[in-house]
């Protein structure tokens, strides 16, 4: 018989991209004091988020997945996690219009706070300090002691997600998720100038919402249009601070990750017989899995065996992400293997990571054009070749920032500079997001019609 699995069995393995601690008794202090933590998440709400997952694997929903880059310390406010979550719901109503199936929605919040980097080390004016890796490990501030990786930092990032996930909880059922006060404020943006291209379909959303409550469907009858179910999910990267949140689930005897609904592996740290992967296979958690165009169909293979041995629809999401332009020589391979093999997936885009670039006022940034662009390829391989796209997976935020250019209040290279604040890449702003959402929406009725046709 093989050894049954443990949650220390990464450490046994090779690893990157995680922090060397200097000071191996502090960190062995805050792992004992985590472990001790009640967790963040609940075994029920992951099993519940897999069974949703599940559906959209089959055809029968589309996954919302968004938040920051990177959670920061700094920026933590009410008034965030408010206008994130807000913009999130506002583009789940428009993507139910068009896709015509529940929307399932994960924040990249509460608990997103630690980075993979492209160097382990930065220079800037011929200074050398390792690179910053996210608020949970150390600080952004280019100085030789805010790099130093700091284990405290742990407790106040599992302390930054327990108030986010509190405040969530509640937006999600205390009446400020109500559908028709979500879809108003949309109605304003299609509303103001430049925005009416997304007017028609604004109105037949509100039409659609006339006639409900017309019906006597409404959010005092309906639980259903009152409150939402939101996730949470992050890259699980910091292996110590998650093997330290992770139980066993009472009702089914089996490891869960406490510290969010869904765990994802990067696209850096996803080697399959590393410790990113041998800590994310033992968890019960839906797994999202990010794959950029280093990825070999042999090694897609060997980590849907090993993630998914079971084949359980909603247990993996596949998270592409090749860039605008490259998706065709990639994405159809993939899913080709995926079919031969009878392996259920859930398929996302991630049309952020592969579109950096450097703008000509040397900002970090990503146009809004080649976002759209990449979404619109990953939708036409996926109509090729006869799957489902499952879902998206954006950088944004409910802030009115100026990180990505383009888009119809159109962000310029001169304007980056005014409103950039982001600790690692650059999100799509508020009205962006929901601009993204629409055309988004566009796509999947396109799709559904389509279909329709085909079976006539
Ligand atoms: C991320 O999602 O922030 C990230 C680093 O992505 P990837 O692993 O795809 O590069
Ligand atoms: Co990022």
């Amino acid at each position: 018989m093989t050894k049954a699995w443990s949650k220390s069995d990464w450490r046994a393995k090779p690893r990157v991209q995680m922090p060397d601690y200097l000071d191996v008794p502090a960190l062995n202090a805050v792992e004992a004091q985590l472990a001790k933590y009640p967790p963040l998440v609940f075994a029920g709400e992951a099993r519940k988020l897999k069974r949703e997952l599940g559906q959209v694997a089959n055809g029968q929903g589309f996954l919302l997945q968004g938040g920051d880059c990177a959670e920061s310390f700094e920026e933590f406010t009410a008034d965030n996690i408010r206008d994130t979550f807000k913009v999130m719901l506002q583009m789940a109503v428009v993507l139910t219009y068009g896709a015509k199936v529940p929307v399932v929605k994960v924040g990249r919040m509460a608990g997103q706070f630690a980075k993979p980097r492209s160097a382990p080390t930065e220079v800037i004016g011929g200074v050398e300090l390792p690179s910053y890796r996210g608020d949970i490990i150390n600080e952004l501030d280019f100085t030789p002691e805010s790099r130093i990786p700091n284990p405290q930092k742990m407790l106040q990032a599992y302390t930054q997600s327990a108030a986010s996930l509190n405040l969530l909880r509640a937006f999600s059922q205390g009446g400020f998720a109500d559908i028709h006060r979500v879809h108003s404020w949309t109605t304003g943006f299609a509303e103001a100038d430049k925005a009416e291209k997304y007017r028609e379909l604004s109105n037949r959303i509100q039409d659609a919402l006339d006639f409900m409550t017309a019906a006597g469907i409404n959010s005092d009858s309906s639980h259903q249009l009152g409150t939402v179910d939101f996730y949470t999910s992050h890259e699980a990267l910091l292996l110590e601070y998650e093997e330290a949140l992770c139980r066993i689930d009472s009702t089914s005897g089996l490891p869960v990750a406490g510290s969010g609904h869904m765990l994802w592996i990067g696209d850096r740290t996803r080697q399959p017989g590393g410790a990113h992967v041998e800590f994310c296979k033992g968890v019960q958690n839906p797994i999202g899995l990010k794959c950029g165009p280093s990825i070999s169909t042999d090694d897609l293979k060997q980590l849907i065996a090993t993630l998914n041995p079971e084949n359980e629809a909603g247990r993996l999401t596949l998270i592409a992400r090749f860039g605008a332009g490259k998706v065709g020589d990639h994405l159809p391979k993939l899913i080709r293997v995926v079919e031969e093999e009878g392996m259920k997936v859930v398929w996302c885009c991630d049309p952020m990571h592969g579109n950096t670039i450097k703008s000509t006022s040397g900002y970090k940034t990503r146009p809004f054009e080649s976002v759209l662009r990449e979404v619109r390829e990953f939708f036409a391989v996926h109509a090729a070749e006869g799957t489902y796209p499952g879902g998206v997976h954006f950088e944004m935020t409910g802030k009115d920032v100026t990180e990505c250019t383009g888009g119809v209040r159109a962000v310029t290279d001169e304007d980056l500079s005014d409103r950039y604040h982001t600790a690692c890449d650059p999100r799509l702003n508020a009205s962006q997001a929901l601009e993204l959402a629409f055309l988004v929406a566009g796509e999947l009725s396109g799709r559904r019609e389509t279909a329709q046709a085909a079976s006539i």
